[in-house]
């Protein structure tokens, strides 16, 4: 008799976006011809960059070609890629990565919910309540979990993020083992300091743990004195792997790219004690189960790092900035706190009332999709996020349509 793994009996019914997408979709079937606008999943609506666009075509005229078409490529990436990466996104800022420690991938939600596979299942894992569901759910798949009690389940370390540690967690007062944080913050919006984020670099060394920090949205960061990444931090790359994403810098969604940083000095333990080069365990991983992100993409999340490429990613995720600043206005005018939208695309906001309630009060009233807090953890029950990756005029139309619903 097959049997399933039972882990996933204790997941919550479906993920929470597939859960936002049945219930506008029966919304939209009650009420045909309403106009809905998406400020909830934070997918990017704009088109892709003009310097990805040219090396996308460029690259597919060459597998149009036997002389320059390509067939699989090394699974960690082209060194075209991995090499303008390492310089580009960290030598520049002074953290030290090398090109042979990216791992380039079809996506950050991939990589932040299998990484966890390399680690023992008996480890302790610190998770942030509100959190990206993602990081929660592979561990609960993975059985290092108990059942779900209360919003909770049994056996993680829940880290409460809230108006009082300013939507940064405080470090755990037990040891833990793998920890996970994601700064500029999904869902919050909140940013850390590199003051913050080497307390965590410092907690993680003395305990042999290991950080996943998830930097997906790293290109929003306008404040020049917040970290890009966690290498900025002294002794990071011993005890952390950090995710990156094209797909909200570049507008990727839908392309599918991202990478991995894995330094060569990160290690991980046997039970006995014996060291591990978490590198070796990853690349072997990722060797087994993934053959690479295909050639064309490759070229075009090279082009992101051209002159045109900076510009363009510039121009783009200014963009974004602008409607979430929108959003924090009109929002704050309303009478609401919220936190982010300023160096991230979402705005995380104390609703002060049941957040499925309130998102079936936007949907309902306004035809406006937001995404309820409570789908992101205990801590985020009364609040809502709004995504900002809609276009400026609709961000406007939603907004004077959110004010009309809330003055009844
Ligand atoms: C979100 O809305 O939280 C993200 O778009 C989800 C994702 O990146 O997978």
């Amino acid at each position: 008799m097959i049997k399933i793994n039972e882990n996933f009996l204790k997941l919550q019914a479906s993920y929470l976006f597939s859960e936002i997408a049945r219930r506008v979709s029966d919304f939209q079937s009650e009420n045909p011809g309403k106009d809905i606008i998406r400020l909830g999943i934070g997918d990017v609506t704009c088109a892709l960059p003009l310097a990805c666009i040219d090396a996308l075509h460029k690259a597919v005229d060459e597998m149009a070609d036997a002389s320059t078409f390509r067939g699989y490529g090394p699974e960690q990436g082209y060194d075209f890629l991995r090499e303008i990466i390492a310089k580009e996104d960290f030598q520049s800022r002074g953290a030290d990565v090398a090109g042979d420690e990216i791992f380039v991938s079809d996506g950050a939600k991939c990589d932040t919910g299998n990484f966890q596979e390399i680690f023992s299942t008996d480890i302790k894992v610190a998770i942030p309540d509100p959190v990206y569901p993602v990081y929660l759910d592979t561990n609960v798949m993975a059985g290092r979990t108990g059942l779900y009690n209360d919003g909770r389940y049994d056996g993680i370390t829940y880290m409460d993020v809230t108006r009082e540690n300013r939507f940064v967690p405080d470090l755990p007062d037990e040891t833990v083992d793998l920890i996970y944080l994601c700064f500029p913050n999904n869902p919050t919006g909140a940013t850390i300091t590199k003051a913050q984020l080497k307390k965590w670099v410092d907690f993680a060394r003395q305990s042999k743990a290991i950080i996943l920090y998830d930097a997906a949205y790293e290109a929003f960061i306008r404040d020049d004195s917040l970290p890009r990444s966690i290498y900025e931090v002294e002794g990071a790359r011993d005890v952390a792997i950090e995710f990156r994403s094209f797909s909200k810098t570049a507008g990727f969604t839908g392309v599918r790219c991202a990478y991995t940083v894995v330094p060569k000095s990160c290690m991980a333990y046997t039970a006995s004690g014996e060291e591990h080069s978490v590198h070796s365990l990853w690349n072997r991983r990722h060797t087994t189960k993934f053959n690479s992100v295909s050639y064309p993409v490759q070229r075009a999340a090279e082009a992101v790092y051209s002159a045109e490429g900076k510009a363009q990613v510039q121009e783009l995720t200014d963009y974004y900035l602008k409607n979430a600043a929108l959003i924090r206005e009109e929002v704050s005018a309303l009478g609401y706190d919220c936190v982010g939208g300023e160096n991230s695309p979402y705005i995380w906001i104390d609703g002060n009332k049941d957040s499925w309630e309130f998102f079936d009060l936007l949907l309902k009233r306004a035809g406006v999709v937001c995404t309820p807090g409570a789908g992101f953890g205990r801590c985020g029950e009364g609040f809502i996020r709004l995504s900002a990756f809609n276009n400026y005029e609709n961000v406007e139309k939603a907004m004077t349509r959110i004010k009309d619903a809330l003055k009844v």
